[in-house]
């Protein structure tokens, strides 16, 4: 028991940046975490886990497809997928330590357990109560279930067993076109299963630019992906080690079977708030069972804040480390800032996928004048020699200032291509300036200027 300036319940990306920062600005931080490891949901079984898997199963796709045609020949590897799993293993590990050793260094202090909040100021974890001027709520997300679906983490999995599966599964059905079930989708397509992604709407990635969309779509289904949409799952059977899974094609009005050893379910997540004692406390929620706060990241208890997936807003990790880092620098009397219009958004398949800011649908919307600036990777040197032509970069700006407005790419490194538009549009630059800026050659990064060269005279190698 012990008095804190701060204490974070929660240690995921959101939790352990806020504590980290706190701790640099002074202020006498804890963390309570209940899981045996720190790093949250991204770090244990979110983006790091599916990031080592997805570089895993490309590297074997790399080596089936493109080996030969480079020269090089030989056996393609086979997959040893326990050794496989210890190698994704060894990543988080690495990675929780890797904050375990941050926490020591910054003189934070691991509580370990599950926290309720009796009272504003005070923390209780099992018996104890430690006592905090400020709280802070970063108890992220759980899968959001669907009815009519049990999920029992072997046959019938969330991403969190799927990250964890017995065996490679020779069939899997995916349901939900989102993040999760298009990654992870990939790496099962990948590593040798037949995999069907059932969709309920009639495009995956929802809210994406519908362009992109479609590409990706197309790309996915030439990787042996297959689709099927405008589907509304019913309900999911297990019978010897198999699952059944009955979905209703909308637009048709009939009912389906499709049978597969594995069914991820994908359909969203949902904020984690079990345990916290926030109906006692009073604190306001949204509808969507989110923690609402003000623009300090306050909720409406004085001295309780909230942060990263357990508010409004896109449920990623760097969305909640930036919250993090304003909301620890609000409560030490700073001023915090997250600027929500550049918040970058990726999708790492092969290709990658990325978008910041607008798209053509939310401009048209709000009937804003735009023009736009395409620029297909086939036209990147760099990108055709690796085998990755397919996709394009596409710039949306004001059709009067020139200032981007938003950014979509699909190909290759487009992960880290959009935050060379992220810095433009933090400091309000015109495609112009994209376009005035010297890239260097050959590099996959001169398809965006040549984006932003189709915003105004025209890119040259199109
Ligand atoms: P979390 O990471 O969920 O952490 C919350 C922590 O709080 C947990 O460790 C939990 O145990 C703890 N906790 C909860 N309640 C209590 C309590 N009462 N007492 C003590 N501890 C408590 N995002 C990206 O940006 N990029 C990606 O590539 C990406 N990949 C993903 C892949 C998958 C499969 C999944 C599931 C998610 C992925 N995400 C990705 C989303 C990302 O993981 C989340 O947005 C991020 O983890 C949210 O951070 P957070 O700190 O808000 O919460
Ligand atoms: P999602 O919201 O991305 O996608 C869910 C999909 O399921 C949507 O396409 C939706 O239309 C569909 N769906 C909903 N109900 C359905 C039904 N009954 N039948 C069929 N389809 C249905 O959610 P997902 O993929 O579960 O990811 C959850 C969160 O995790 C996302 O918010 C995402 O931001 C985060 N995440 C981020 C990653 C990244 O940044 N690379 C990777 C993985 C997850």
């Amino acid at each position: 028991m012990a008095n804190y300036d701060v204490i974070v319940i929660g240690a995921g990306p959101g939790g352990y940046v806020c504590a980290i920062r706190c701790a640099q600005l002074g202020l006498k931080t804890a963390v309570v975490e209940g899981r045996e490891t720190l790093g949250g949901t991204c770090l244990n079984v979110g983006c790091i886990p599916s990031k080592a898997l997805l570089h895993a199963s490309h590297s074997l796709h790399e080596a089936q497809h493109n080996f030969a045609k480079m020269g090089l020949k030989g056996k393609a590897p086979s997959v040893d997928w326990k050794q496989m799993l210890a190698y994704k293993d060894e990543v988080i590990e690495g990675n929780t330590k890797g904050i375990e050793f941050l926490f020591k260094k910054n003189k934070i202090d691991w509580i370990k357990g599950w926290a309720t909040i009796p009272a504003a100021g005070k923390v209780q974890v099992g018996d104890d109560t430690h006592e905090a001027k400020n709280i802070i709520i970063a108890s992220g997300s759980e899968p959001a279930s669907l009815p009519g679906v049990e999920v029992d983490e072997k046959t019938v999995v969330t991403s969190t067993g799927a990250l964890e599966l017995g065996k490679i599964p020779k069939s899997m059905v995916v349901i939900g076109a989102g993040v999760i079930g298009l990654e992870l989708g990939s790496v099962y397509a990948r590593l040798g299963a037949e995999v069907t992604v059932v969709e309920f709407l009639d495009v995956i990635t929802p809210g994406m630019d519908g362009e992109v969309q479609k590409t990706f779509q197309r790309i996915l289904k030439k990787q042996g992906l297959n689709f099927v949409m405008g589907a509304a799952v019913q309900k999911t059977e297990v019978a010897r080690g198999k699952a059944k899974v009955t979905y209703k094609l909308m637009k048709k009005d009939t009912e389906h079977e499709i049978e597969a050893d594995t069914v991820l379910v994908a359909t969203g997540r949902k904020p984690y708030t079990a345990g916290l004692g926030l109906d006692k406390l009073g604190i306001e929620m949204t509808q969507r069972g989110q923690i609402k706060v003000g623009k300090d990241w306050q909720t409406n208890v004085p001295g309780i804040y909230a942060i990263g997936d357990v508010i409004e807003g896109p449920m990623l990790a760097h969305k909640a480390e930036d919250e993090g880092m304003a909301a620890a620098e609000q409560v030490a009397g700073k001023h915090g800032h997250v600027n929500y219009g550049v918040i970058p958004g990726v999708i790492y398949t092969t290709p990658e996928v990325a978008n910041v800011g607008e798209t053509e649908q939310s401009l048209k919307e709000a009937g804003r004048a735009y023009k736009v600036g395409k620029f297909m990777f086939m036209g990147n040197g760099r990108a055709k020699a690796n085998f990755a032509g397919d996709g394009f970069v596409k710039i949306l700006a004001d059709k009067e200032t020139d200032r981007i407005l938003g950014a979509h790419i699909i190909g290759p490194a487009a992960g880290e291509l959009i935050h060379e538009v992220c810095v433009a549009m933090e400091f309000g630059a015109s495609a112009e300036d994209l376009a005035l800026t010297c890239h260097a050659h050959p590099t996959y990064s001169e398809a965006v200027r040549e984006a932003a060269l189709a915003c105004g005279d025209g890119p040259i190698h199109s």
